[in-house]
């Protein structure tokens, strides 16, 4: 098989990527180890900052998006037993967005499919090879026959267990990282949500997130142990906990808990973001810690940014911004983890040597962003998504 562009992963990054990829005339496979059912069904986070609701709209895959998801104009804090509303539409005049990643990865995957796109699903035994030269392959077994792409580039969309930064020479890179000693306790509920917007409840029992996918179903989570089993959850266990750390700033209605999860806090980033003509884009270069929600927004502006340095370079011939991807895309990446950073340090249930001392600190913080406009402008901005270069 021959194609431009050979895409590893079919989440969010490949098949955005993919998508505009199209859109400029460019030629895309992705491949994905996963079933279609499987990718199309996975609840991830559920935040979207307004300038990637823009990006799909502009680019002929917001309509459902259009239709379905939640437009919020700010978010909640909860401390000291008192809710405070950040307004993003009156701070900054901005919105985000509402609208499970699973949900945007359904939307591209029927249109990469509409407009002729190949996307192979459940393929085994994937590998990247010469990418430091002018000829990438992607070798695959799909269907039970072994196949081999041959391209122009390739792009390692495949997460943060995937084949491709394993591949880089390990003297071409760099990892940072930074674990967290807090876990997420994540449900699905059949019951509404507390507030019409989330609520961020910092409690000396510890963190609570009161999140939503529609009038009828909340998305929930708790702090909890990194390594904590949710089989020692049970569901009263849970409402418990949540109607504690809420602080009775609102009430909690209770439901059916659909779906139970436990999601690890850490800080990854792989520096550069590009090796010859294999370039990492979303998870597979940097995670970070779930607060604030900046992981798909930073996966999204990633292939952006690819995706208009390989039309330079189809188009002109022209490979500067190829060349300068990894630095322009890093610079969003730790703005986007020194903001998850801040905003989990702000709002977890410390532990250590200097509990006492940062729980003070961190409600003198919250004070601070819900009292000062050029702090909650602050937060805001970062929220909402930083502009795009
Ligand atoms: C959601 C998850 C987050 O981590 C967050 O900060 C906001 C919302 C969510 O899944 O809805």
């Amino acid at each position: 098989m021959r194609t431009q562009v050979g895409i590893v992963g079919a989440g969010p990054a490949g098949l955005m990527l993919s998508h505009l990829l199209h859109l400029a005339g460019i030629e895309s496979v992705i491949i994905e180890d996963r079933s279609r059912a499987y990718c199309e069904a996975r609840v991830r986070a559920g935040l979207m900052e307004n300038w990637v609701a823009q990006m799909l709209i502009d680019t002929g895959v917001g309509a459902r998006l259009q239709r379905e998801a939640m437009v919020h104009d700010g978010i909640f804090f909860s401390f000291r037993g008192e809710a405070h509303k950040l307004d993003f539409a009156e701070l900054i005049g901005k919105h985000v967005f509402i609208y499970d990643q699973k949900e945007v990865v359904t939307d591209l995957i029927a249109k990469r499919l509409a407009d002729g796109g190949q996307v192979l699903f459940e393929v085994t035994d994937s590998s990247v090879h010469d990418f430091a030269s002018g000829t990438p392959k992607i070798r695959f077994k799909h269907d039970g026959k072994t196949q081999q792409i041959d391209c122009d580039f390739i792009a390692g969309c495949d997460g943060f267990h995937g084949v491709c930064r394993p591949s880089l020479p390990a003297d071409s890179w760099a990892g940072y990282d930074r674990v967290y000693p807090y876990g997420w306790l994540g449900i699905l509920s059949e019951s509404p949500p507390p507030e019409k917007e989330l609520i961020y409840a910092c409690h000396e029992r510890g963190f609570a997130l009161f999140s939503m996918r529609g009038p009828q179903l909340s998305r929930l989570y708790l702090q909890v142990e990194p390594d904590e089993d949710p089989d020692r959850w049970p569901d009263e266990r849970i409402w418990d906990e949540l109607t504690t750390r809420l602080g009775g700033v609102r009430p909690l209605q209770r439901g059916k808990i659909v779906q139970k999860g436990v999601t690890p806090m850490r800080s990854f980033v792989a520096e550069p973001m590009r090796h010859g003509r294999l370039f990492l884009a979303g998870d597979a270069a940097h995670i970070v810690p779930p607060t604030g929600a900046k992981g798909m927004n930073l996966a999204m502006a990633d292939v952006r940014v690819l995706s208009r340095a390989i039309e330079r370079f189809y188009r002109r011939g022209e490979s500067d911004e190829l060349e300068s991807y990894s630095t322009t895309a890093l610079r969003r990446v730790w703005k986007g983890q020194r903001f998850s950073y801040w905003m989990t340090s702000m709002l977890h249930r410390p532990s250590g040597e200097y509990a006492a001392f940062d729980m003070k600190r961190q409600l003198a913080e919250l004070d601070y962003v819900t009292s000062s406009r050029a702090a909650a402008v602050s937060l805001a901005e970062n929220y909402a998504g930083l502009p795009i270069e």
